[in-house]
């Protein structure tokens, strides 16, 4: 079975159900297997407003419920992508995929929700930018999303902005950056200072790790010695600029007790420092996204400019190309926990800025439409992860670390009805020909998936329907994400105590004490 994906038709916006009456508020989803991360049943979903109100065999639903049938399908909670840049400035740009173009691209692939990044400049106001973010999605997005603050610069009124932000506007994750140098690049003490914040507001900190300072001083030698195509991005940063960062990271935070969360983890040297530090009883996280999953740094060697600088983000994909599988291994065991996509594209002509000097290559490369087939395909087909673990990581796991739980990431009665039906048989080849996202190119061009979002149920509508999808701007709704999450912070307190350090009462020294001259 082939299901045939059309491109995006320009009416497709407009053609959403004009009948916001009584059946379209009543939905039956019959005959499908439930799938959570923790079990499958054969069940029906009935969803009514938006919300799920039964789950189980016979239901007894009233009369002018649609019906959708789903057998032979599993039913699934819609996917939740932790990492996108829609129409980010960045780089003298914007990413092309904006809140609507990215959103809608989202849903086509069964991700309904995002939470993407709030970015103020260095001196900026961080509820400024958050407001900034605000306006410029709430029109647009056609699925859920939250937003991450980033924190690129530091100050006591940061530090009183990030607590604003968490008591009084749904935020509860900030992003600090360890590369960017001379923009958004922290430094250990300012580092250190956000973390402390942080933990002082139950937050959870994000940290990009790569070395700043290293990747300006290779940067500037390989300019030197002529290399100014892509793959000089890679080279200026290769795997152990990634790993060392990420150990500083996870030393610094677990230092001052802060919870972490590490981002776009693209190495298996930066995935072993997450898992060993995670045995060594730190609590932190980490985020693969389908970038690292799916595809390599094979492509920044390609021959063709384009090609290679379709493939530049940070940091980079690895040549290494045993990497993705083995990121989807340690996602299998439990050491990894989400996947994001870093969704943040930039179209030829934008990345043709750095024709002539990779540095000026806007960062970043696409995955929302495309992550949930990718990792179904390189996890669930492959045999590293059973549909329960697919759910953990394209879901769950995020609803709970982000405290949307079960409201976002459970099929259970009284959750949000964002649903995918998917079709773990029907195969599809990916391709920006056939793509609903802006971006002109697709890193996983030609990949051949089994696993497609036959119908997606975003708060109780169907907006996805054997791959045409029906999304309106503005649908989608901005979700708070309370602090102190159970799922972080449960054990900071009694590990707090327990790791206290303890004065030892002896009695005082009352020998004699050598006298210090100035000279000492
Ligand atoms: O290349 C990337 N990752 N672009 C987006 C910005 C970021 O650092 O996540
Ligand atoms: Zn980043
Ligand atoms: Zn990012
Ligand atoms: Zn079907």
């Amino acid at each position: 079975q082939r299901v045939e994906r059309r491109a995006a038709e320009p009416w497709d916006a407009q053609s959403v159900d004009s009948t916001d009456g009584s059946a379209q508020n009543r939905l039956l989803i019959k005959g499908g297997r439930v799938v959570n991360d923790d079990m499958m049943q054969d069940a029906d979903v009935y969803i009514e407003d938006g919300i799920i109100k039964q789950v189980g065999t016979n239901l007894h639903t009233p009369g002018g419920t649609r019906v959708v049938e789903a057998k032979g399908h599993l039913v699934m909670p819609g996917g939740i992508d932790t990492h996108t840049h829609m129409q980010l400035p960045f780089m003298g740009t914007f990413a092309v995929d904006d809140f609507y173009t990215g959103t809608r691209a989202a849903l086509a692939g069964g991700t309904t929700m995002i939470m993407d990044f709030a970015i103020p400049q260095k001196g900026e106001s961080l509820v400024e930018a958050y407001h900034r973010w605000r306006s410029w999605a709430d029109p647009k997005v056609c699925c859920d999303y939250a937003l991450h603050v980033g924190v690129t610069w530091w100050c006591d009124k940061v530090g009183k902005e990030m607590e604003e932000l968490t008591e009084e506007h749904g935020i509860n994750s900030f992003k600090m950056f360890m590369a960017y140098k001379d923009t958004w690049q922290l430094d250990d003490h300012d580092l250190l200072e956000s973390f402390k914040q942080c933990k002082e507001i139950g937050a959870l900190a994000q940290v990009h790790a790569e070395n700043g300072d290293i990747i300006k001083e290779n940067t500037a030698k390989l300019l030197d010695m002529g290399i100014t195509g892509p793959e000089g991005h890679e080279l200026s940063r290769p795997e152990e600029v990634e790993a060392e960062a990420t150990n500083r990271a996870c030393v610094l935070a677990n230092q001052v007790g802060c919870p972490l969360y590490v981002v776009h983890v693209m190495s298996k040297s930066a995935a072993d420092v997450v898992s060993n530090k995670r045995r060594q009883g730190h609590i932190v996280f980490g985020e693969p996204i389908a970038a690292s999953l799916g595809t390599d740094g094979t492509h920044y060697y390609h021959k063709c400019w384009r090609h290679a600088a379709a493939h530049v983000m940070g940091p980079p994909l690895r040549p290494d190309c045993e990497t993705p599988k083995y990121l989807m291994d340690l996602l299998a065991n439990g050491d990894l926990q989400t996947t994001g996509t870093d969704n943040c594209t930039f179209s030829a002509s934008q990345k043709a800025l750095g024709k002539d000097d990779f540095t000026k290559i806007p960062n970043g490369v696409n995955g929302v439409e495309d992550r949930m087939s990718v990792i179904w395909e390189k996890g669930v087909v492959s045999g590293k992860i059973d549909p329960c673990k697919f759910v953990a990581v394209t879901s769950t796991n995020a609803a709970k670390i982000f405290n949307i739980y079960p409201k976002k990431g459970r099929i259970a009665v009284g959750s949000d009805a964002d649903i995918v039906v998917w079709n773990p048989h029907a195969t599809r080849t990916i391709s920006a020909k056939t793509h609903y996202q802006a971006v002109d190119f697709n890193i996983f061009e030609g990949m051949e998936v089994h696993g497609i979002a036959d119908y997606v149920i975003c708060h109780g509508r169907v907006v996805v329907e054997e791959g045409n999808v029906r999304a309106v701007s503005g649908m989608g709704k901005f979700v708070p994400t309370p602090s102190h999450s159970p799922y972080v912070y449960g054990r900071v307190q009694e590990r707090d105590i327990a790791n206290a350090p303890k004065k030892v009462d002896r009695a005082p020294y009352d020998g004699p004490v050598i006298q210090l001259n100035n000279q000492g």
